[in-house]
């Protein structure tokens, strides 16, 4: 594989952050380079010098896109933009790597294969389920389904660190159940993906090890940084009472790991990786 031929779309995101620093020669555009909505920017786009799409772009506000302006821009960015970049790939044939969610689930089953129906709770699950149909009519495509994840941006454990650099003693939903994603882990299994030249199709990645609840992970994220900080359960129900414009959420999150770990791929547990990137956050 010549990373030179790889393009990178949200290069700016968590994951494009990452994605950036392991293929360094490879082309990278985010929205002020590369608007994916523009269809004519996309289908002007010098495609010849491209083997491989990378689409770490994304509407990923959650709540926000239960709004007016918000339900128009997760469409516009998750699924018709997609399209475009399908179209892209379609028409050059090129390689298209694209990033779905557990949100594309209602959640009610303990844990998601790739195949359960679609079934989102929430307009950008909705917006998500959309893309990935888009990205599964062509042939050279992977979906990577991935949920909580971590790198470089705004994200669950930087909040839980700040409220503990605060002393407050947070209050955490407790039934939600799912396993954090280190950005590290989703480009592993991208370049295992690409470099193997496995099947193409739909794979979960996540970190591995025991699903946890959010709460749980406060705790573990309080108990690294020496914070001894007491932290409360509550539901999602009780936590989002009283407040509007809140997105349903689903509350379990598991994704099954046996398809990719049936290709060589070993996911690192989540304990791990959280582990070094408390220490990291707290010697900055
Ligand atoms: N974060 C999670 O917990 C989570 C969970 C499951 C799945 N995922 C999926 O994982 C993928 C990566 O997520 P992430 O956390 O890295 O997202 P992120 O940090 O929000 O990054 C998304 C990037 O896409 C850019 N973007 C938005 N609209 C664009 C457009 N029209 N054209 C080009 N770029 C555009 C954003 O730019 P601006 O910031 O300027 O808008 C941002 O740099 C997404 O597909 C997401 O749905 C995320």
């Amino acid at each position: 594989m010549d990373s030179s031929r790889i393009f990178i779309v949200g290069a700016n995101g968590q994951l494009g952050t990452a994605l950036k620093q392991q293929y360094p020669d490879a082309q990278s555009a985010d929205i002020d380079e590369l608007d994916i909505t523009n269809r004519d920017s996309v289908n002007n786009y010098d495609w010849s010098k491209v083997d491989i799409i990378l689409n770490a772009a994304a509407y990923t506000n959650v709540d926000g896109a239960e709004t007016d302006e918000g339900r128009i821009a997760a469409w516009k960015v998750n699924a018709e933009a997609v399209g475009n970049l399908v179209r892209a790939s379609w028409q050059n044939k090129l390689t298209i790597v694209h990033i779905s969610t557990d949100y594309v689930f209602d959640g009610t089953k303990t844990e998601h294969t790739e195949d359960e129906a679609f079934a989102p709770l929430s307009v950008y699950g909705a917006s998500k389920a959309a893309g990935d149909l888009l990205v599964s009519q062509i042939g050279k495509h992977y979906i990577l389904r991935t949920s909580w994840v971590i790198g470089e941006g705004n994200n669950f454990v930087r909040t839980m660190l700040g409220v503990a650099k605060k002393g407050i003693k947070p209050t955490v939903v407790a039934d939600q159940i799912g396993r954090l994603t280190f950005t590290s882990e989703l480009v592993r299994a991208i370049d295992h993906l690409l470099s193997n030249n496995c099947d193409f199709g739909t794979y979960n990645v996540t970190s591995s090890g025991d699903p946890v609840s959010w709460a749980d992970i406060t705790r573990k994220i309080f108990e690294l940084g020496n914070y001894d900080l007491n932290v409360t359960n509550t539901t999602t129900q009780e936590y989002f009472k009283g407040k509007e414009g809140i997105a349903p959420r689903p509350l379990q999150s598991t994704l099954s790991l046996d398809k990719i770990a049936r290709t060589g791929y070993k996911p690192v547990d989540w304990k791990e990786d959280l582990e070094k990137y408390v220490r990291k956050e707290l010697a900055k």
